[in-house]
């Protein structure tokens, strides 16, 4: 039984072909209309989402399967005070895959462990989304051409940011990649990342406070909401949530073909006179993700064998 859990559950030739898969999937759609008939995708959502879950649930339905689940804990038995063991026990015997987001870091790992399907990460909370993470390398190496050498600067809460924990993950298995990390000193990457993932692996990378100097040397400018959702006081949230706002006047100092990118939703950090520059894909990145969900949902349940990849 596969899982995606974190973002090292792939190797890089599973990524590879997951996005290979992903882009002949764009490239003919219809192609993969049929590849799930008589599958069921279930998505158990305890923590608001909108791009994440729907994209899910129209990835199964571009496979010509079909979805249920819950877009709530409290519209589900986790209000009664059901154990997400329990929960998944159950879903397995009405669903063939799953994709669960928790508030609770590591509880799809806790589910995976008692089930009969395929479990998939949809986000747990400040910890990780490796879907995310897919939908980004395939924005990546479709727009940039390439996932190697590249530089990429992640902007905003990377502390909290659990679509920037993943991506950096994924992202060091490719050569040549170095990060330029912008954020305040008190929403810098966790340790953990720091020396058991960068220095580990000799990942170059350097950690500034201002937007303006780096710009110029990006590849990629991957920006972040602040977390609100994970922060123990609001003062501190207040203080912090517009460390840095994307401007038509800070794009000049960026690359002509440097990307923007953000997972979504976004609150102020872009601003909007930003979405009408070319260099902006947030919004292509959402599209990316319901390609490379199909895929993702085919390879979890062995339904990938007949392509070109
Ligand atoms: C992200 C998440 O849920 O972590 N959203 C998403 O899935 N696209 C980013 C965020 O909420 O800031």
């Amino acid at each position: 039984m596969r899982h995606l859990i974190s973002p090292l559950d792939l190797s890089v030739s599973e990524l590879d072909h997951i996005l290979c898969l992903a882009e002949d999937i764009y490239a003919n759609p219809s192609k993969y209309a049929h590849v799930c008939q008589g599958k069921k995708l279930a998505t158990l959502f305890y923590e608001p989402s909108t791009r994440t879950r729907l994209s899910f649930e129209a990835a199964m339905m571009n496979l010509g399967g079909n979805v249920l689940g819950f877009s709530s804990a409290n519209s589900s038995s986790a209000a009664k005070g059901e154990s997400v063991a329990d929960t998944i026990r159950v879903i397995s015997s009405y669903a063939d895959i799953c994709a669960m987001r928790h508030p609770k870091e590591g509880a799809p790992m806790v589910a995976s462990q008692f089930s009969s399907i395929p479990v998939i990460n949809a986000g747990d909370g400040g910890h990780n989304h490796p879907t995310q993470t897919l939908t980004d390398l395939l924005t990546i190496k479709h727009l940039n051409g390439k996932l190697d050498n590249v530089v990429i600067g992640v902007c905003g809460d990377l502390k909290f940011g659990r679509t920037v924990h993943s991506l950096i993950q994924a992202m060091i298995r490719y050569p040549g990649v170095r990060f330029v990390m912008i954020s305040p000193d008190e929403l810098r990457i966790p340790d953990y990342l720091r020396t058991e993932v960068l220095d580990r692996n000799n990942i170059p990378y350097k950690e500034v406070n201002v937007l303006e100097d780096v710009m110029p040397e990006l590849d990629v400018l991957y920006m972040t909401r602040v977390q609100r959702e994970r922060f123990f006081n609001e003062e501190d949230y207040i203080r912090l949530k517009d460390s840095f706002i994307l401007t038509a006047k800070k794009m000049k100092y960026a690359r002509e073909d440097m990307l923007v990118m953000h997972p979504l939703p976004r609150v102020n950090e872009i601003s909007v006179e930003v979405d009408s520059d070319p260099r902006a894909v947030y919004f292509k990145q959402a599209e990316f993700g319901v390609y490379v969900r199909m895929a993702l949902i085919m390879t979890l349940l062995g339904l990938d064998g007949d392509n070109a990849c």
